[in-house]
């Protein structure tokens, strides 16, 4: 589904200068032809020589990596060339990262899209590319109210494109406000933390347990610690937690699936069983989280579409090039996932 013509278009350029037969020539006529049918407006023809930047805070993310993915097809669909999107590693290192942007605004490219390593390190990012006189789309990391602002106030070419954190950390709580609990009254957490520079990280832990607060439960956590998003840190700590509070832990809250599948290891190997005597939740609904809340081993998580981010975050890219421009907040809603709507999910992300 993701065939574009701005491939097609090349191969048929490279084609013509290496093959004169007449037969290839028509074949290349032939496939220009169905690559102009396929670039849908002329819009989509003037992206084809444009350059666009992406640089990405860490490629082992696995959020990320799907988010990126995405990413790249639908640039090429909307009729960018493959050759000229480069997307790159920070390594989860801002100072790497800001060498890339550098390197990217010597090269000249018409657009940067930017998932920042640190969210605090965004002014000095919107200065050095606004200087440039490059638009640019934030993603994924949102920088703060006050940077925001500055976008605004100064009518620059930059903006954000993500979801409101707050939601999918209400999500969570409220999947676990809707079981009985019915032990002692009052719900007995670990709570395990993503990059807690990162808004997400902040925002999911506390909204995630003013849910339960909001639905008239009280709280008591036994164990926060961060987990850097991270699948074996997460595993760690559960563990810990686990060897110390045994029985009294009934719900793991995770800042994102990765570390609740990791907690999920821990959970099993203390013998543990979600959906019993514990529950579990996490936030993106990775393949292999939503299969497991289908088997019932994890309570829930939360879609944090990377479809429909990546999509905004490219078209946003575009009406920059096209002079069309953007707002300077450009959001997309969390969906909660239960065994109900689980498949319906799954058969959407796979
Ligand atoms: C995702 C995490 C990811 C993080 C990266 C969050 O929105 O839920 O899985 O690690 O973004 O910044």
């Amino acid at each position: 589904s993701t065939n574009n013509a701005g491939t097609t278009t090349d191969a048929a350029a490279s084609d013509a200068s290496s093959d004169t037969s007449n037969d290839a020539a028509a074949t290349e006529a032939a496939d220009a032809g169905d690559a102009a049918a396929d670039a849908a407006t002329d819009a989509d023809a003037s992206l084809a020589d444009k350059k666009v930047g992406v640089c990405i805070y860490q490629f082992s993310d696995n959020f990320m990596t799907l988010f990126r993915t995405e990413l790249e097809n639908y640039l090429v669909e909307k009729g960018f060339s493959k050759d000229n999107i480069t997307i790159v590693d920070g390594a989860n290192d801002q100072a790497t990262q800001t060498g890339q942007i550098d390197n990217f605004i010597t090269e000249g490219v018409d657009v940067l899209i930017i998932n920042p390593v640190n969210s605090s390190s965004a002014a000095t990012i919107t200065d050095k590319v606004v200087a440039a006189g490059i638009p640019l789309v934030y993603i994924n990391r949102e920088p703060d109210e006050e940077e925001q602002k500055r976008w605004s106030d100064n009518n620059w070419d930059v903006t954000y494109v993500g979801c409101d954190a707050r939601q999918s950390g209400t999500f969570q709580g409220e999947m676990i406000s809707a079981i009985d609990l019915n032990k002692n009254g009052k719900v007995d957490y670990i709570m395990v933390e993503g990059d807690p520079e990162n808004v997400d990280a902040q925002y999911r832990t506390e909204f995630s347990v003013k849910a339960l607060e909001d639905a008239g439960l009280e709280v008591n956590c036994l164990s926060d610690q961060v987990g850097n998003w991270q699948q074996d840190q997460a595993q760690q700590i559960v563990a810990n937690a686990l060897g110390q509070y045994g029985n009294d832990v009934e719900v793991v809250f995770c800042n994102n699936d990765a570390m609740a599948l990791g907690a999920l290891q821990a959970i099993q190997s203390a013998g543990r069983t979600v959906g019993t005597d514990i529950y579990l939740v996490g936030v993106d609904a990775l393949s292999e989280a939503l299969e497991d809340v289908l088997a019932g081993t994890m309570t829930g998580t939360v879609f944090n579409d990377h479809f429909s981010q990546s999509h905004s975050a490219a078209d946003a890219a575009i009406n920059y090039i096209t002079g069309a421009g953007n707002d300077h907040y450009i959001g997309c809603d969390y969906v909660k996932v239960t065994k109900d709507n689980a498949q319906d999910v799954l058969d959407m992300v796979k």
